[in-house]
């Protein structure tokens, strides 16, 4: 991508896991290391954009140097982190792996194990889906970013691949473009290579004027560097 290409351009990306917490030494996270939304706020800031970065948690060693960070742990404090910038961002991407769910409870003390006791059984609620927030409020005010992109990471099921998935997924949320990850345990998560899908609405197919889904294989970066080209056109 040119550098200079998203010059004046202002670009928020979330990327890593939440965590939502248990008690105050446990919590429930996922396997989400941040390197694909770090390589794309490297990217976007690359060509020239002013990025923030939403951070949730990242993998030991995840190098976040020069990069403008607000940091939050659960699903609530990147909400609140996401709607408080999403306003003034000219593009979002939503690479974070935000959990749906959370304990519907938190004990502030240990929960313990006791002979007696039965076993515990973890009551979740539903979160807010900060994606799906943010295009409402576009709809509904007319600002906001004029290019919201999400992510779904699909393994696919007995009858549906992940591109059927993913498509769904896209007209459920509403954004722009949705980037598929194929995952798989020892495919994506953590690693430094990924293969996406990158897919459009109809009305961001009719902008950028090619066919749809955009395939990717590579590294993170030259997946980021991808995505980043299609949202900045
Ligand atoms: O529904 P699902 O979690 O598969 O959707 C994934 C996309 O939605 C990602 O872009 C993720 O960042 C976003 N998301 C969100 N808030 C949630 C759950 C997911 O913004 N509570």
């Amino acid at each position: 991508l040119p550098a200079g290409t998203l010059n004046g351009r202002r670009v928020l990306v979330s990327a890593g896991g939440t965590r939502e917490p248990l008690d105050p030494v446990r919590f429930l996270g996922n396997r989400s290391s941040g390197k694909q939304g770090l390589a794309l706020a490297r990217a976007a800031q690359a060509a020239g954009a002013e990025v923030t970065l939403v951070a949730g948690s990242m993998a030991s060693g995840v190098d976040l140097g020069g990069i403008d960070t607000i940091s939050a742990e659960t699903t609530e404090q990147m909400h609140a982190a996401v709607l408080d910038h999403a306003a003034e961002s000219d593009v979002l991407i939503m690479a974070a792996a935000v959990a749906d769910f959370r304990p519907a409870g938190y004990t502030t003390t240990k929960i313990k194990k006791t002979d007696d006791a039965a076993d515990p059984v973890i009551q979740l609620q539903r979160n807010p889906d900060i994606l799906a927030e943010v295009v409402q409020r576009r709809a509904q005010s007319g600002g906001g970013p004029e290019v919201i992109v999400g992510f779904a990471a699909e393994t696919g099921d007995d009858t549906h691949a992940p591109l059927e998935l993913a498509e769904q997924k896209l007209a459920r949320k509403g954004c722009d473009l949705l980037v598929l990850n194929h995952v798989g345990e020892n495919l994506v998560f953590g690693q430094d290579t990924t293969e996406i899908h990158i897919l459009a609405s109809e009305h961001a197919q009719r902008m950028l004027g090619e066919a749809h889904p955009l395939h990717v294989t590579g590294s993170k970066a030259q997946a980021a560097e991808a995505v980043v080209a299609q949202a900045a056109r």
